[in-house]
């Protein structure tokens, strides 16, 4: 079978490489119209950074993976179609700061009806607002030629920076199709054969299209839920000298409840929750649901003041004076393992520290490249190292949990600071006690600051 992935992203480019090494048997292509990145997957320099994602995509490139520009060659060619096309929220318009913006969803529907001449199995990976399948199906069969095109929902549920891991081992894999007729029973059965190349059987769950689309935008809201939920307890631990981390501990150790995604953060960034949270508050709005839209959109807005809230208690620790002083932001991706930027909270309380005319040091060990590109209009410096970023600093500003922070030599960080030496650890993970023993004033997220000083 011919295998066609369109959008080779931070989806579909590790779900085609994958797709490519587990169907050994099917040619699988991945098409972009971003010329550069597509020849960035041809190279030995991939645009994106996921661990062991370099060791997968040279296993199978060349083999039964390639990358092309092409994209009409590519439909003409193809059997299924995966559409991975970026989704982002409209910037314009009706809905503007809420709504999907589908206008790449839509020129893709279209480029895919003029290049078929035989029938088609299109699956939408593409996080989308639930009936979006049913607007593609009109596109591709307006002044039908007689072709007919089954679409399919079965949306990606990999995070960044596990993205291969997820892909290897996936909790489900959703396809989302129609049960009522026979060609889009032997679709879904078309979809399922080729996951169960890897994936057993019991974790490939099949139901109705609009359920299979409404599942993804549900699964990131109470993701996203669960860490404005830890994030709002922060706060009131730091009133009160409870630990979030010890609260978190506690109610996670209930089985109803769960440990995961229950750690306090800076805020969560990522391409994915408030994109997906702003389209579901979109959607029950335009459905007259407004008191379920206020409710979700709590979960944005919390998100949006605790960034807001770490970046004045950065402010306010330092004497509610930042100006001339050297601050780095050790962290620019969204989250450890990635150099995505996209939403990232080290990013946005980098902006409120600007604001007060603070000398930023942006510092990252893979998102740099992305951080330039974001911050371009802004008077940062950029230094990768944390030691040479930390040279005559007045404050570290933790706002990414890369392993590597953990280890690093604060006696040696610590002699090269300017004094009061601060450390705000927007992501809990370093070692505070001895941070304080160092001779550090140290602010964690919803545990007691370490300091010499009257906390405000
Ligand atoms: P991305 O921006 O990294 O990639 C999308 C790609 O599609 C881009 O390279 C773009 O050039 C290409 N594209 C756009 N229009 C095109 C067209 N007409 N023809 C060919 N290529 C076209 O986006 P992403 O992060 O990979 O996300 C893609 C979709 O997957 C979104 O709907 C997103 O919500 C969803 N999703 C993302 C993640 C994630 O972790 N990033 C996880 C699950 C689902
Ligand atoms: C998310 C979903 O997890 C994934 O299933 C979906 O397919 C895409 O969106 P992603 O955004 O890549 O994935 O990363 P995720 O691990 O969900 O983290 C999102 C943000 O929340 C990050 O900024 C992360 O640091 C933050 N986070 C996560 C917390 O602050 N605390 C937690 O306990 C977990």
């Amino acid at each position: 079978m011919e295998i066609l992935g369109i959008g080779a992203g931070y989806v579909g480019g590790p779900t085609m490489a994958m797709i490519a090494d587990k169907c050994p048997e099917h040619r699988v292509t991945v098409v972009d119209i971003n010329e550069e990145k597509i020849a960035r997957w041809n190279s030995d320099n991939l645009p994106i950074y996921e661990p062991g994602l370099d060791e997968l995509v040279q296993r199978v490139r060349g083999r039964n993976l390639f990358f092309s520009t092409d994209v009409d060659e590519g439909i003409r060619r193809a059997d299924m179609i995966f559409v991975t096309v970026n989704t982002p929220t409209k910037s314009f318009g009706y809905g503007s700061g809420y709504a999907s913006d589908l206008q790449y969803w839509e020129l893709t529907a279209r480029k895919i009806k003029e290049n078929s001449d035989r029938p088609k199995i299109v699956i939408e990976k593409s996080t989308v607002p639930v009936r979006t399948a049913a607007a593609m199906e009109r596109i591709l069969h307006s002044e039908s030629n007689g072709v007919n095109f089954e679409v399919l929902s079965s949306p990606e549920f990999m995070a960044e920076g596990t993205a291969v891991r997820d892909l290897n081992d996936p909790d489900r894999v959703l396809i989302g199709g129609r049960h009522d007729t026979e060609t889009g029973r032997k679709a879904m059965d078309a979809v399922v054969d080729v996951f169960a190349n890897w994936v057993p059987r019991e974790r490939i769950i099949c139901s109705n299209i609009w359920s299979a689309e409404l599942s993804k935008l549900t699964a990131n809201a109470f993701l996203a839920q669960r860490v404005s939920s830890i994030n709002a307890i922060s706060a009131l631990c730091e009133k009160t000298e409870a630990d979030v981390n010890e609260v978190a501990l506690a109610i996670g150790m209930d089985d109803r409840i769960g440990s995961m995604f229950l750690k306090p953060s800076v805020g969560f960034g990522g391409s994915c929750f408030k994109k997906d949270l702003l389209s579901l508050v979109y959607l029950c709005e335009s459905y007259g649901l407004t008191e379920q839209a206020e409710y979700w959109h709590q979960v944005v807005k919390m998100n949006e003041h605790q960034m807001e809230r770490f970046a004045k208690r950065v402010i306010n620790q330092m004497f509610n004076t930042l100006a001339g002083k050297r601050i780095v932001i050790m962290g620019c991706a969204f989250k450890a393992d990635t150099g995505d930027t996209r939403e990232s909270p080290g990013l946005t309380v980098a902006r409120y520290l600007l604001d007060e005319r603070a000398d930023l040091v942006l510092s990252d060990p893979k998102a740099l490249e992305n951080a330039r590109i974001d911050m371009a209009d802004a008077p940062v410096r950029y230094i990768e190292d944390p030691y040479e970023a930390a040279q005559g600093a007045h404050a570290l500003v933790v706002c990414t949990e890369w392993a590597q922070y953990r280890d690093l030599d604060f006696e040696a960080i610590y002699a090269a600071m300017n004094k009061p030496a601060f450390v705000f650890d927007g992501r809990n993970i370093l070692k505070h006690e001895e941070l304080f023993e160092i001779g550090f004033h140290v602010f964690p997220i919803g545990k007691k600051a370490l300091t010499r000083f009257e906390t405000s």
